[in-house]
């Protein structure tokens, strides 16, 4: 099989952590901003995960690159942008994709894939998923911080030799029919991204604390609630089905740890995307999560105050660096509930 010429269009976390995966089994292309492009040129790409996988690619074998025309000779593009990215990085696809490029996105939210599939009317545009967490140790290093198994929209695009890549590399693909619903479950999963943020916590000692899972459990349970009046039933993504979930969040700490030890099969070090971008001084996707719960709310003629509660506290702390007690968001989120 020829292996797929695979372009990884925007490389942070998740891009070079799959890049860098791959490298040995596709001809992989990296799609970077500048400074990443200059800082793997300069030490190379290291990838690992919690299980004791650990690579390194020196830069020479890198191919790396920093303009859309790069992807032009893929036959596979993985969109790896954040939400808020996703219709300028489509339109510069636009310009280069040969038609019936197979394009993948990778990213958290619900609308990418129509945005991409919109600008791209000519390429086969498919829904994925990323379970895990990806932390970056040390620079150009990319470290799988948990566990889970990519999931990908079930189509005959997808190659014989991708799906061997991606088998060859440790990062099996599962095909999924209904990616709406998977995107949807992770969404509720990602609830917890904001939390994590204005906790100011590694995820696991977040985690391990009853008033952030208090606090996480009563965003689920809003969202399970606007999900089943919208007669959405999201994915079952963890050995739970998800509408257990805010239960077991909300046991006390012994009962919970011996429950939900492996929720918490985590490095001790891990944090949410969310935590980076407030240190970086990005803006967050926090609208492309809560605000969805918020949004599906409004079209029902409901309201989703704690989640619209959260996205305001994130654009406070998008512009000074707030930090939460779990105690205090936890009295703050049921006053935002049940105002009358
Ligand atoms: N990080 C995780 O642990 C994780 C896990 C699962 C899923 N996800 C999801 O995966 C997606 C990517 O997250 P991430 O953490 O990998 O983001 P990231 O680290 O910010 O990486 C995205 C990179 O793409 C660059 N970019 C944006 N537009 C571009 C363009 N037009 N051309 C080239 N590069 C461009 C960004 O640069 P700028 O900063 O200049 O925009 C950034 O360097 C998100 O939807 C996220 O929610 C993340």
């Amino acid at each position: 099989m020829t292996p797929p010429r695979i372009a990884i269009y925007g490389a942070g976390m998740v891009g070079n952590y799959l890049g860098g995966r791959l490298h040995a089994h596709a001809r992989v292309r990296l799609i970077a901003r500048p400074p990443i492009a200059s800082s793997l040129n300069e030490h190379g790409l290291t990838v690992s995960d919690l299980h004791g996988y650990r690579q390194y690619i020196p830069a020479a074998a890198l191919d790396i690159a920093t303009q859309p025309d790069a992807a032009r000779d893929a036959t596979v593009v993985l969109v790896t942008v954040k939400s808020a990215s996703t219709m300028q990085a489509a339109h510069e696809l636009a310009d280069v994709l040969a038609p019936g490029t197979l394009v993948i996105s990778f990213q958290n939210g619900l609308r990418n894939t129509a945005d991409l599939r919109a600008a791209l009317p000519s390429c086969q545009v498919l829904a994925g998923m990323v379970p895990f967490n990806v932390t970056q140790p040390e620079p150009a290093h990319f470290h799988q911080a948990s566990s889970g198994t990519l999931v990908v929209e079930r189509s005959k695009a997808l190659a014989p030799s991708l799906l061997a890549a991606f088998d060859a590399s440790g990062l099996r693909l599962q095909q999924h029919d209904d990616m709406q619903a998977v995107l949807w479950a992770k969404l509720l999963i990602n609830l917890n991204n904001p939390l994590n943020a204005l906790s100011g916590l590694p995820l696991r000692e977040e985690l391990a604390q009853r008033p952030w899972r208090q606090c996480l459990a009563l965003l689920q349970r809003e969202g399970l609630q606007v999900l089943q009046a919208a007669g959405i039933r999201p994915a079952q993504l963890t050995a739970l089905p998800m509408h257990w979930l805010p239960r077991v969040l909300s046991l006390p700490d012994a009962l919970f740890h011996r429950i939900a030890a492996r929720m918490l099969a985590i490095d001790p070090l891990a944090r949410s995307s969310m935590w980076d971008d407030l240190q970086a001084g990005r803006r967050t996707e926090v609208d492309y999560f809560n605000g969805e719960i918020v949004t599906l709310a409004k079209s029902k003629g409901m309201r989703a105050r704690m989640n619209a509660h959260i996205v305001a506290l994130m654009r406070e702390a998008e512009q000074s660096h707030v930090r939460w007690e779990g105690h205090a968001l936890l009295k703050a989120l049921r006053d935002a509930g049940s105002v009358a």
